[in-house]
């Protein structure tokens, strides 16, 4: 006996990011799908995964073009993340219908990003591995770009910008610091000027 309750195997991996994809391609008009199964997957070439179930309106998109965008979701566009992953493009024009606006994105040829996103993905299909529900795309990160005002001088500050995380159903903001990547072993003075950094 312990104090566990039993869940059929499922994917309770908490939180994760949900990101706006971004796709077109040569017959197909700009389209954005909201994708919660995204993931790191290798950094030398790097490289993200995205999982889309074969019969989402992006799906054949992406398979076309062979290009997707990843476009990292803060809150002011979390109502057009939920909305985007609600409507399909086959019905609604989502750009349109959430106020957004398409910009070239690096070194893509059909593909653009979300201009009012803070920052986004470049990517390149590499692989398509058929799972069983979801087709997963690996693609190779090919250009990034992020919104000015997140750089302090040359050092990026991804954790001000106020991204969302999803965690199981729900939206969540990630606006408080908790420690930095090694803080566990960091020197006393080194904790104390990194961590008053995040308070401002
Ligand atoms: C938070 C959230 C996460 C989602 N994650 C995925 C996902 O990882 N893969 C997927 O195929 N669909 C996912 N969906 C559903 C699609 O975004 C949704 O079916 C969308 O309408 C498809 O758009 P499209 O037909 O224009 O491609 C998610 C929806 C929401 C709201």
């Amino acid at each position: 006996m312990n104090n566990f309750r039993t869940f059929d195997p499922s994917n309770l991996l908490c939180p994760v990011p949900a990101v706006m994809v971004s796709c077109a391609s040569e017959t197909a008009r700009p389209n954005i799908i909201t994708i919660a199964w995204a993931g790191t997957v290798c950094s030398d070439p790097p490289m993200v995964s995205v999982s889309v179930r074969k019969n989402r309106h992006s799906h054949a998109i992406i398979r076309e073009s062979g290009e997707f965008v990843v476009n990292l979701v803060d809150e002011k566009n979390c109502k057009a993340l939920d909305f985007c992953g609600m409507r399909s493009g086959k019905d609604v024009d989502k750009w349109q219908a959430c106020g957004l606006t398409p910009m070239p994105a690096l070194n893509l040829d059909h593909a653009p990003a979300i201009a009012e996103c803070p920052a986004y993905l470049a990517c390149k299909v590499r692989q398509v591995l058929e799972l069983g529900s979801h087709d997963m795309f690996i693609g190779e990160i090919v250009g990034v770009q992020v919104r000015e005002d997140l750089f302090e001088g040359k050092d990026l500050h991804l954790e001000s910008a106020g991204l969302v995380a999803y965690n199981h159903g729900v939206y969540q903001r990630t606006a408080e610091v908790l420690g930095f990547f090694g803080y566990s072993v960091a020197r006393p003075e080194v904790l104390e000027r990194r961590m008053k950094q995040y308070k401002k």
